[in-house]
């Protein structure tokens, strides 16, 4: 029997009416709606690409080998969505900011839940290795004023461009990352050295895609942090070294113009004294303004 939606048999001209009437009775309007939009517009790259069946396979053979890829520690198809910038369009449409709040960029796999909270100031490298790196500013509300209690989670990778997570025995547990909690003046610092850029898991699908495309998988140089505050919207985001060679071009289009902060080289033998580094080191200094809830 015919439903009263239906749109007779299917053909070139007719795929995408005769695909989305069979949705007419989707009790979810919101999955209804998003069905339609992605079928016309699959149908409609289809229709432009004209793929032979072998082409096809391949594609969903690249789907799938993505798919086997992905176990608790790995997900290929997040990498996917970075690498296509849908993370960064998904990240940019959920987080319109009010004029002079920080931007957010991607959270990106690395994060753990569970980093220590430390006393400001603390020296989060914990292997001594890399170029050292004090990192100072404050977490402000839009209208300037500092924000007390407010609680930074930090990560980056160290100096050859991994994250302790990916060096499991070789790195220290929470190498490189750690939380902070700001007092009544805003402020934040703490000491870690400067971060390298460093290649996204590059030896999957997304890897080779990258390769066929002619494109690098490297990310800039960059810090990330998560930052909370009671009545405020968390802010997760990172700020970049401007001078990384690949600040241009980040294979997962995360760098914004604000998001670039000033690593300065300081030679200067008595702050460094007072920081417990042996000799110059770099200095960033960088605010944060949240959002109001
Ligand atoms: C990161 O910055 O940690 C990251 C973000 C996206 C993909 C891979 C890594
Ligand atoms: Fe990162």
């Amino acid at each position: 029997m015919t439903a009263a939606h239906e749109k007779g048999f299917f053909t070139e001209e007719n795929s995408v009416e005769v695909v989305t009437g069979r949705n007419a009775d989707a009790r979810n309007e919101r999955l209804k709606f998003a069905m339609e939009v992605i079928t016309r517009k699959l149908h409609e790259a289809v229709k432009e690409i004209e793929p032979t069946q072998d082409e096809w396979f391949e594609a969903i053979m690249f789907l799938t080998r993505t798919g086997h890829l992905c176990t608790e520690w790995r997900q290929e198809f997040i990498l996917l969505s970075d690498v296509l910038g849908v993370s960064m369009l998904v990240d940019a449409i959920n987080n319109r900011k009010p004029s002079g709040a920080s931007e957010s960029t991607v959270l990106g796999p690395f994060h753990v839940a569970d980093a220590p909270e430390l006393p400001m100031g603390a020296n989060i490298c914990l292997d001594h290795k890399g170029e050292d790196m004090v990192i100072s500013g404050r977490v402000l509300d839009t209208r300037g004023r500092p924000l007390a209690d407010a609680v930074l989670d930090v990560w980056q990778a160290n100096d050859e461009g991994f994250y302790d997570v990916q060096q499991k025995g070789i790195q220290p547990d929470f190498n490189l990352r750690g939380v902070f909690r700001t007092g009544p003046d805003g402020r934040y610092w703490f000491r870690a050295v400067k971060p390298k850029y460093y290649p996204i898991p590059d030896d999957g699908t997304v890897g080779k895609l990258l390769g066929a495309l002619g494109r690098h998988p490297y990310r800039p140089a960059h810090l990330h942090y998560i930052i909370r505050a009671d009545g405020f919207e968390t802010l997760t985001t990172h700020i970049f070294d401007p001078d990384d060679p690949y600040i241009n071009s980040d294979a997962v289009f995360g760098v914004k113009e604000s998001l670039l902060a000033e690593f300065r080289k300081v030679d200067d033998p008595k702050r460094a004294s007072a920081l417990e580094f042996a000799g110059p080191f770099w200095e960033v200094e960088h605010d944060f303004v949240l959002a109001p809830e």
